[in-house]
Formats: C-alpha cells, structure tokens, sequence
C-alpha cells in the first residue's frame, strides 16, 4: 500500500473559505482584521515570505502595513515602531519577521509585543497558556500541524505521538498541542537513544530537525502519519523536507509532501490568529 499524501494546499484553502465567512460577519459590524508585519534587513528568504503574508491579507480583506525597515535600524527604533503598533486600534496582530539582524536582541523584540497582539504565538505568556492549557494565540507551524493531523485522520487521543526535534518554533510547541489533544507525547532530540526504535512505535511522527531527507522508512511504523515540518533548499536547487518522501512511501499510512503540506498552512492559521485577535480586542465571542 502507497501512503496518501496529505493535501496542505487543499486543506489550507478549505480553512481560508471558513476564514473568509468569519471575516465577512465581522465586516458587518465594521471590523477589519489588520496585521502589521515588520521586516527588518534585506534577507531573500524573509522577502518571499513577508510577500506572501501581505498577499493573504489582501485575499482575505485584511487590512495589513507592511514595514520594511533597513538593515541598520537600531533596536531602540524598532521597539519604537512595535509600541506604536501595540497601541494602534487598526492593528490586530503584529509579526516581526525572524531572524533579525544581529544587533538587535530577538527576545527583546518579541517581549515588547503586546501578548493581545501576538499573532506568532511566540510572547512568553502565550507559551505559558499553551503549556496551562489556557486559551491562547497559538503558534502557526504547531498549529497547522495539528489541523493537517486532524482533518486527516480525525481524533488525535490516545495516539502515541513522536515529535523528533525540540525547537522553541516547532518541536516544543507542537508537542505540547499534541498532549492537549490527549496524545501520548514522545520528544527526541539529537542526543536521543535509540531515536530509530522510538519512532517506530509512533502512530504520529512529525518531523522539525532542519535536516534535508534524515528521516526514512526505518523510522516509520506501518501505517503511521508521518508530518514533515522541514524545508530544506538541495544543492541542485530543489525543495526538500527532513523527511525522506520517496523511501518511507511504502511504509507510511498517510505523509506530507514538500512543497505542498505544512507549508501553506503556516499563513492560513497566522490569519486564523489575526481573525481571533482582532475578535478579542473587540470583546466578541468565539
Ligand atoms: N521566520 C521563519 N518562520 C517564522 C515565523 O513563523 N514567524 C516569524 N516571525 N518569523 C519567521
């Protein structure tokens, strides 16, 4: 049996439809959902995302400001701007586009964006809600994890779930969502033993190492949902996950391409929280 491939863009679109009936109610009582994103730098990579965030907004009637502020801005300058946007009633989510320019003090950024306005789900109390179980702005690549996972397989309880990376961004995050789901919940890392072993007793693998094709059908059970968060650039110029797609094809129940699976999702749910945000800042219920 070939593994079926889980359709992020496919999934992603149908969340934006859900996205785009919310927003339209809102427009009728005179609510725009606004997002600033903050780009600091010139780097390629933070562009091309940056870009597609702004054109999300546009599609979904967002209001959004993009800031792209030069490489050389000063960390005070840009604790400035996120004030100002912390206190502009327009603005429901703010993102400061990751990494930043050396100079400037990462954790100090995403602390002074207000945690009413974290739409990247990264401000230390919307980490400490997470881990409370306590309502939240939850972070994007974790939660479009889990809604792939969802709308896949259905029920994720009482699975026995192994995430293999242990990143602020994504392993830890997202093996926290998975505990909320009533998962059994296992984190490898790179000093794990018997990593190989370990997974393969997995129901639900996923996968954030950053390291392209590292993970193959021998740490695969049969059957199992592999989800592969990585995004790695070959050196012929091709796209490739953490994930080994071709090789664990045989064994895998259901898997994620790359392109094509987290990745779309990952700007469908920071709308998803902008949505949210700007529900909550408006006192309406969910
Ligand atoms: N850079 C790469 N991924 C992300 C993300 O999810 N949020 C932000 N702010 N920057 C990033």
């Amino acid at each position: 049996m070939t593994a079926q491939r889980i359709e992020g863009k496919a999934i992603s679109d149908a969340i934006r439809i859900e996205i785009g009936e919310e927003t339209a109610k809102l427009s009728a009582l005179g609510i725009q959902p606004g997002l600033a994103v903050v780009l600091v730098g010139e780097d390629p990579a933070s562009k091309v995302y940056v870009g597609s965030k702004e054109k999300a907004c546009q599609q979904l009637g967002f209001y959004s400001e993009v800031h792209r502020l030069s490489g050389d801005t000063s960390q005070e300058e840009l604790l400035a701007l996120i004030d100002k946007l912390n206190n502009q009633s327009t603005i429901h989510g703010i993102l400061v586009q990751l990494p930043l320019p050396k100079h400037i003090d990462e954790k100090s950024v995403i602390d002074a964006i207000s945690a009413a306005k974290d739409v990247d789900g990264f401000h230390p109390v919307s980490v400490g809600n997470l881990v409370i179980g306590d309502d939240s702005l939850l972070p994007c690549t974790p939660a479009g994890v889990i809604e792939l996972i969802k709308r896949t397989v259905g029920s994720i309880a009482g699975k026995h779930a192994v995430v293999i990376g242990r990143s602020n961004i994504v392993g830890k995050p997202v093996s926290m969502l998975l505990l909320r789901e009533n998962a059994t919940v296992t984190i490898c890392h790179s000093r794990t033993a018997n990593m190989e072993e370990i997974a393969r007793t997995a129901d639900i693998l996923v996968v954030a190492i950053g390291k392209a094709k590292a993970i193959g059908s021998k740490y695969v059970k049969p059957g199992a949902v592999v989800i592969d968060v990585g995004i790695n650039r070959l050196e012929d110029g091709k796209l490739a996950g953490d994930v080994d797609y071709e090789d664990v094809l045989e064994t895998a129940g259901y898997v994620t391409p790359v392109p094509g699976g987290v990745g779309p999702m990952t700007i469908t749910m920071l709308m998803l929280n902008t949505l949210k945000a700007a529900k909550q800042q408006h006192a309406i219920q969910e």
